[in-house]
């Protein structure tokens, strides 16, 4: 369904080029869910944007069933059927919650506002609140997730959809992904969560901007505990070896 295909991500921050990704090999298919874990800063934000169109890659290409979508921007990779729930979602002063839904759900059918009680979220008390700082942290993060299930694309990234989420919420937040997940649609989550990890076909361990390794629970989960160990990555080292001559 969507491949990413040798992809090289280098952003360019104040007139230096920072390398972000590189080697990324991914194919996800339809109707497998996918977990994309890994530290901190290890790239997986940036491949969830590289994905969307938020970010243009260096090198590489992205495909849609086959056909080649790295030139197209955001609205029209929308269109064609991928969705992405941000990991911090914007605030679109002005914008109400029912107008941001409506426009999410604009390309998709048979859903209606009630995709909000099922995060959680009483519709009443909510489509007419305005998408600003009033809302909490949660809120906004429930809201972008509820925004997405609306959209129903065939292909949904959520972005660590537990963090801001009480650990009330949680288990309602997952069953709520992995029930409106379909043959036909494919669900990656990047997350930090077990439990997550427990629910998805697929785990994808992300390292220093490439995959390092994927698997099943029982092939990565070793690996995860032994990388959070490791507290010298290589950005550490460099940063060692570019301030070997400075006084401590
Ligand atoms: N626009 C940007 N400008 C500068 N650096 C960036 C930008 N976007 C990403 N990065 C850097 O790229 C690296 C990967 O970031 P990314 O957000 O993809 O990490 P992540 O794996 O999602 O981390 P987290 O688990 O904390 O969400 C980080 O070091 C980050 O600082
Ligand atoms: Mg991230």
């Amino acid at each position: 369904m969507l491949k990413l295909d040798n992809i090289y991500l280098e952003l360019v921050v104040e007139g230096r080029s920072i390398p972000i990704l590189h080697d990324i090999e991914l194919d996800f298919q339809a109707g497998k869910m996918y977990a994309l874990t890994g530290p901190n800063g290890s790239g997986k934000s940036s491949i969830a944007r590289v994905a969307m169109g938020i970010y243009q890659p260096t090198g590489g290409k992205v495909f849609l069933n086959g056909e080649d979508i790295t030139a197209m921007g955001i609205t029209e990779r929308a269109r064609m059927g991928i969705g992405y729930a941000f990991q911090q979602p914007p605030r679109f002063k002005g914008m109400r919650v029912v107008d941001m839904l409506e426009l999410a759900m604009k390309h998709s059918d048979g859903l209606n506002c009630q995709v909000l009680r099922q995060i959680g979220l009483c519709p009443d008390d909510y489509l007419d609140r305005t998408l600003d700082n009033s809302l909490s942290g949660g809120e906004i993060k429930r809201i972008e997730i509820a925004t997405l299930l609306a959209q129903n694309p065939k292909v949904r990234i959520f972005d660590e959809p537990e963090a801001g989420i009480d650990l009330w919420s949680f288990e309602q937040l997952i069953d709520v992904i992995g029930d409106s997940h379909r043959e036909d649609t494919t669900t990656v989550i990047i997350s930090h969560q077990e439990k997550i990890l427990n629910m998805v076909d697929e785990i994808i361990l992300i390292e220093e901007g490439t995959v390092s390794m994927r698997g099943n629970r029982d092939k990565i989960w070793p690996q995860i505990k032994e990388s959070a160990q490791c507290s010298c990555r290589r950005s550490c080292r460099l940063e060692e070896e570019l301030y070997a001559d400075c006084p401590r």
